[in-house]
């Protein structure tokens, strides 16, 4: 062991006869060890309750309680002290005792000095040993808890585009079934049909709910599983001018302002339009559902090392920090039903990653929230340490 870890030893000399405790301190602070000293099992009791300590030099025979029960106590209240017993010449039995109830191990009067050294040093190697396999099993158990909630959520990705795809056929069905019969009802042939509103309403009703259930559909089927992406050379805020474009009449209603600024240099990157579009849109309408009415809305757009990024900050709800993670899971939302699938983020998510980019979110609850896209260029090479 280096000099430099000796010196780290917690230790604790336990024994009645003080002249014993001092020569073994000051040697023992010679090589660089230095030691707490105990007269008695009792003040070597409360001693460790507020100094917690690697190795315990414990001599059995002393007057009040015995060095055997004080043994007793230290395994049962620390469990991560080690204690090595110093008994009497004629009496190993105690040590043999000693070691039966959990003492690293015990040496016999008188003691060699460098033989007690020696087994000091070996009782603290030995917690060190188990702090470190304690410690890597810690970090076994967290990289495979991740590593379960990685997977879990792409297996949910896919499960639920699996699902998409296979509602997809059965939702058009109901939809033209509902238009037929719609168009039916205009026919004059029906125009005295008893309760003819009530057939209207209620296919209506079918046809607001199939738009928002593909409304789903489309946002885990059109991003996620498309295959073949088309790649252009992008303006990338051309594409957030035209996409504020799209999602004007939202802001307006709720008198957002919303502000878009650009970098003087910014060139196009060859990436897919229509992806970053969608990853736009999601960003900013959740933007426009976090912020009250007549608040404001800023899209950024700078260029980056290998390629773009895309802040979108809003001065809204915030996200609160146990929500960072999960707002990214499928299906989280804590908008009300109907308002929220709760796809929005995942998708976002999956879309820019698939583009080699990343999503962050830094967010202050009550105060303000930005998300930052970097897009990296696919026309360049480099384009992997995209910032
Ligand atoms: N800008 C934001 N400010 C505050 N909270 C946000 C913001 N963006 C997202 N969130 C939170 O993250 C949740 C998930 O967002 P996500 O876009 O995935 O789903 P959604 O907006 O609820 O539903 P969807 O987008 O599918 O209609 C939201 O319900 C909201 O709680
Ligand atoms: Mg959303």
């Amino acid at each position: 062991m280096e000099p430099e870890q000796i010196k780290n030893i917690r230790l604790l000399l336990v024994d009645d006869e003080a002249q014993f405790r001092s020569t073994l301190a000051k040697r023992l602070q010679k090589r660089g060890v230095v030691a707490l000293q105990a007269g008695s099992g009792e003040e070597c009791l409360s001693i460790l309750e507020d100094h917690p300590m690697d190795v315990v030099v414990l001599d059995v025979k002393m007057p009040g309680i015995s060095g055997i029960d004080a043994l007793s106590q230290i395994t049962e209240r620390h469990a991560e002290t080690e204690v090595i017993l110093l008994t009497g010449h004629a009496a190993t039995q105690d040590g043999v005792e000693g070691i039966k109830s959990g003492a690293y191990d015990y040496l016999t009067k008188p003691v060699e000095f460098d033989h007690l050294l020696g087994k000091i040093i070996q009782a603290y190697e030995k917690i060190l040993g188990e702090k470190q396999q304690k410690e890597a099993a810690e970090y076994r158990a967290r990289t495979k808890q991740q590593m379960i909630a990685t997977e879990r959520l792409a297996a949910l990705g896919t499960l639920a585009a699996g699902i998409a795809h296979e509602i997809n056929n059965p939702l058009a069905i109901i939809n033209e079934s509902a238009g037929y019969l719609e168009s039916l009802l205009q026919k004059q042939e029906y125009a005295d049909m008893p309760r003819r509103a009530v057939f209207e309403k209620a296919l209506k009703k079918i046809g607001g709910s199939v738009g928002r259930a593909r409304n789903i559909t489309h946002q885990l089927l059109g991003n996620v599983r498309k295959t073949k992406p088309i790649l252009t050379d992008v303006d990338a805020f051309e594409l957030v001018l035209e996409t504020a474009q799209l999602i004007k009449k939202e802001a307006q209603e709720k008198e957002i302002v919303v502000d878009l600024q650009t970098a003087e240099a910014l060139k196009p990157i060859l990436t897919n339009p229509n992806q970053v579009r969608q990853v736009l849109i999601n960003l900013i309408s959740n933007a426009i559902h976090a912020t009250p009415q007549q608040g404001r809305i800023s899209v950024e757009v700078a260029p980056t090392a290998g390629g773009i990024s895309i802040a979108v900050s809003d001065t809204g709800t915030g996200v609160p920090k146990e929500h960072l993670e999960k707002i990214f899971e499928p299906f989280f939302s804590t908008k009300a039903p109907g308002e929220g699938t709760g796809l929005g983020l995942f998708v976002t998510r999956e879309i820019v990653e698939k583009l080699g980019g990343t999503v962050e979110v830094m967010s202050k609850i009550g105060q303000d929230t930005r998300f930052t896209v970097y897009i990296p260029d696919q026309g360049r090479a480099e384009n992997m340490g995209n910032r």
